[in-house]
């Protein structure tokens, strides 16, 4: 039997056709939405912030296999973290809870660290008093 899926390993192939957190957040306070100008996929991410924690996390991915995957880990990896971790997070943690990525889709990892980042920096937009209790500096608004 010839094997169906070369270029994914289980763990990705999990995440992309069974994906974790799919869908909006109803009132969500944090949005970020961003897209991969070299494929065109989009993604994006919903927060639910309580007590400077992410509570809740959803996504929305318009992508290849590896984008919905990585979305659906990195939903899964932020829940429970301060907005501080949560800004310091980046795609070699999706890449590597994935168990690896193809060089070639290493980017559609970096598209889910940069939706999140997104949403935190929408969240921070909404609640500027939490700007000044952060660590990790906030990029200034475009
Ligand atoms: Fe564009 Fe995967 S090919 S995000």
């Amino acid at each position: 039997m010839s094997e169906t899926y070369t270029l994914y390993n289980s763990t990705v192939m999990d995440h992309f056709m069974h994906p974790r957190n799919m869908g909006d957040l109803k009132d969500a306070d944090g949005v970020g939405e961003v897209g991969a100008a070299a494929c065109g996929d989009i993604m994006k991410i919903s927060l639910k912030i309580k007590d400077g924690k992410i509570e809740d996390a959803r996504f929305k991915t318009f992508g290849c296999g590896s984008a919905i995957a990585s979305s659906s880990m990195a939903t899964e990896l932020i829940k429970g973290r301060s907005i501080d971790e949560a800004m310091n997070f980046t795609n070699q943690e999706v890449v590597d809870a994935l168990g690896g990525l193809p060089p070639v889709k290493i980017h559609c990892s970096v598209l889910a660290e940069e939706a999140l980042k997104a949403a935190l920096e929408d969240y921070i937009r909404k609640h500027p008093e939490t700007a000044s209790k952060l660590q990790t500096p906030v990029p200034a608004a475009a």
